[in-house]
């Protein structure tokens, strides 16, 4: 979404000035187009030698360059700009964006952008809290400027302090929230996926499970993301995350049941679904309130087993017309004709066949080899091999163009 976008990046006079070269780097590997406006302050902080040779354009800083005399237009940049960030924005930068005092090539470029400004607020705890600063912060909220805030993350929110910048990736994901939502091929669009393995308890500290690592749903879920839509993952126990946890909602769930329920609660909004999830197929009838003791039993137990409900087929039954389903097949054999099968009795729109037999597909692996088999046409597309990723990429392209071809 990024790619070809023209960023300025405006960088002012504080010590996190030195985070600005990721978030920069970031941009640039994303395909962007950056432009660096330094204030005075901002070069103590960080030299524009690095700042120009990482965005491969000169630094702007002054609004003369001194030796050839040759003007910088600020209202050229600001007109040039697809989205404006600065990062970090101290308090007096604040300040001058909020009343307008132009002395600088930054504040001026500001006070001409048309595009969308994006701030990451940097300085001290007492700064920030300072009613001058939440007074400005709140002003520039009002033209409609996007505040930055780090997120809290694993830490206590005592530990981050307030006035820390936002982390460069957070930053990146704003940005690129803002461009899938504005521009992405499934904006406004409601994606719900089922990812990972299930878990069935045969007593507190044991389970019967399988080896999905969830890494395909979850590829899927930030393909979607990338392209605007509004995510829901149902996870099994997984360790994977999405890139972007502000973009992918995660409802954790344990076993078939629980996310079988999970799954119905939100099925009704979804437009497209997608069941990626290794849930197993059967569960213990009686799963045990305490540890199994060994030495309590003579012989081997046996663990009685139940079917576990089949969450595509349930939900495939009340699929409704303006709703795309795309289940998954794991085979061992006959991979093709199990995929067709299973596409009409859970009637999917689409089904996602991997077969254990070709090497570099299934379970824990970065990389998949897929067939796609659409119901509507009955074709077979068969993909070569990818990462998951790059998969992700090619089934939503394939629910994109079934949409096209007149289901919605
Ligand atoms: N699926 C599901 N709920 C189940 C079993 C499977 O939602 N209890 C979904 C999977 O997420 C996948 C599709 O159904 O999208 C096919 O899963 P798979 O395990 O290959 O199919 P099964 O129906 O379990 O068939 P089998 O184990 O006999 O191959």
């Amino acid at each position: 979404m990024l790619k070809g976008k023209h960023i300025v990046l405006g960088i002012t006079g504080g010590i996190a000035a030195y985070k600005s070269v990721m978030l920069l780097r970031l941009l640039v590997k994303a395909g962007a187009e950056v432009q660096i406006v330094i204030t005075p302050a901002g070069k103590e902080f960080i030299t524009p030698v690095t700042l120009s040779a990482l965005s491969g354009k000169p630094v702007i800083s002054e609004f003369f360059t001194a030796n050839t005399g040759e003007w910088h237009s600020h209202v050229d940049i600001g007109l040039w700009a697809d989205a404006m960030v600065i990062a970090p924005a101290t308090a007096s930068s604040i300040a001058k964006m909020a009343n307008g005092v132009a002395d600088n090539m930054l504040i001026t470029t500001y006070l001409s952008a048309k595009a969308p400004v994006f701030l990451a607020p940097a300085m001290d705890l007492d700064m920030m809290a300072h009613p001058s600063t939440q007074r400005n912060i709140a002003t520039l909220r009002s033209y409609g400027n996007h505040i930055i805030e780090p997120a809290e993350g694993e830490l206590a929110s005592h530990l981050v302090g307030k006035g820390r910048m936002a982390e460069p990736q957070e930053i990146f994901n704003t940005l690129a929230r803002y461009f899938a939502a504005k521009e992405g091929s499934l904006r406004g669009r409601k994606v719900l996926i089922t990812a990972g393995p299930t878990y069935e308890r045969i007593d507190p500290v044991r389970f019967i499970g399988n080896f999905s690592t969830g890494k395909m749903g979850y590829a899927i879920a930030d393909e979607a993301a990338a392209r605007g839509a509004d995510v829901t993952i149902v996870s099994g126990p997984v360790a994977v995350r999405p890139s972007d946890s502000e973009a992918v909602k995660v409802v954790s769930v344990e076993s078939a049941r629980e996310m079988l329920t999970a799954t119905q609660e939100r099925v009704a909004d979804a437009d497209i679904v997608i069941l990626a999830a290794a849930v197993a197929d059967y569960a213990p009838a009686h799963p045990a309130d305490h540890k199994i003791k060994r030495e309590k039993s003579a012989d081997a137990p046996t663990i009685e087993l139940v079917k576990n409900p089949d969450i595509a087929r349930t939900l495939g039954a009340e699929k409704r017309d303006n709703q795309i389903f795309v289940g998954f097949a794991l085979e061992t054999d006959d991979a093709d004709a199990n995929g067709r099968a299973k596409l009409v009795a859970k009637n999917l729109d689409m089904i996602v066949v991997n077969s254990l037999a070709d090497a570099g597909a299934g379970f824990g692996t970065d990389t998949n080899v897929v067939t796609i088999i659409d119901a509507a046409t009955g074709s077979a597309r068969r993909f070569p091999l990818k990462s998951k990723r790059a998969v992700a990429a090619d089934i939503l392209d394939a629910v994109e163009s079934a949409q096209s071809a007149g289901k919605q």
